[in-house]
């Protein structure tokens, strides 16, 4: 069953009742992402628009979420396709299904990239030594190789290829599968940080 229990000052959409019950537990499912390797929410799908104008989406970590901010922080190279599609296009979608929970969320968000600024630099001293090994693989991820390359070991240099993406959501849709009913809500904020909600039929 879904924990309908926090609602208060700092909900993330004051729309009471349900509506906003719905919304902070789908916001702590994403607070849980970031703190619990085996939750759905740690993994989450992370879809771009293509140079060519196609969709392009895979599997990232959840390094952070700021609810106030609604905003999940992710890592990646910055040699690699999203980093570009992001350049081009900031315009993103996430999505999440718990299998567990039998709860799917999918955001509509824009993206902001952190290359050698002090957001990226913050990121960089937190992580652990194996994570930051990834950045220094030669060639540049995504290029074709005549053999899988050598694992690469760790090196400060890694840090001109690392790049922290801030993403943040203006739109979260939400659908809970249930043998009495699905249920589907939507929450959009407007610039001002005001939240309107709506039950969409499943
Ligand atoms: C479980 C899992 C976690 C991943 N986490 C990340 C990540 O945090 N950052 C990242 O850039 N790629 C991550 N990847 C790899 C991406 O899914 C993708 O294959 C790679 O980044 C290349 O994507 P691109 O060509 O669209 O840039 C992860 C893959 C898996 C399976």
């Amino acid at each position: 069953m879904m924990d309908h229990s926090v609602a208060g000052d700092d909900a993330p959409c004051a729309v009471g009742d349900d509506l906003g019950a719905v919304v902070a537990s789908a916001f702590r499912l994403f607070a849980r992402g970031v703190a619990d390797r085996r939750s759905a929410f740690r993994t989450p799908s992370v879809a771009t628009v293509g140079a060519d104008g196609a969709p392009r989406v895979r599997t990232m970590v959840l390094r952070g979420f700021d609810a106030a901010a609604r905003r999940l922080t992710l890592h990646t190279d910055r040699r690699g396709e999203k980093f570009g599609d992001i350049v081009r296009m900031p315009r993103v979608a996430v999505h999440v299904y718990d299998a567990r929970a039998a709860i799917q969320i999918r955001l509509g968000a824009t993206a902001r990239v952190h290359v050698d600024d002090a957001v990226a630099r913050a990121a960089w001293q937190r992580g652990l030594p194996a994570s930051r090994a990834c950045y220094a693989i030669e060639p540049a991820p995504g290029r074709s190789v005549a053999a899988p390359p050598a694992a690469p070991v760790f090196s400060e240099a890694g840090f001109a290829n690392f790049a922290v993406l801030a993403v943040e959501f203006d739109r979260l849709e939400w659908l809970w599968l249930h043998h009495a009913g699905h249920r589907r809500a939507r929450f959009e904020w407007a610039a001002d940080g005001g939240c309107g909600a709506s039950w969409l039929v499943p």
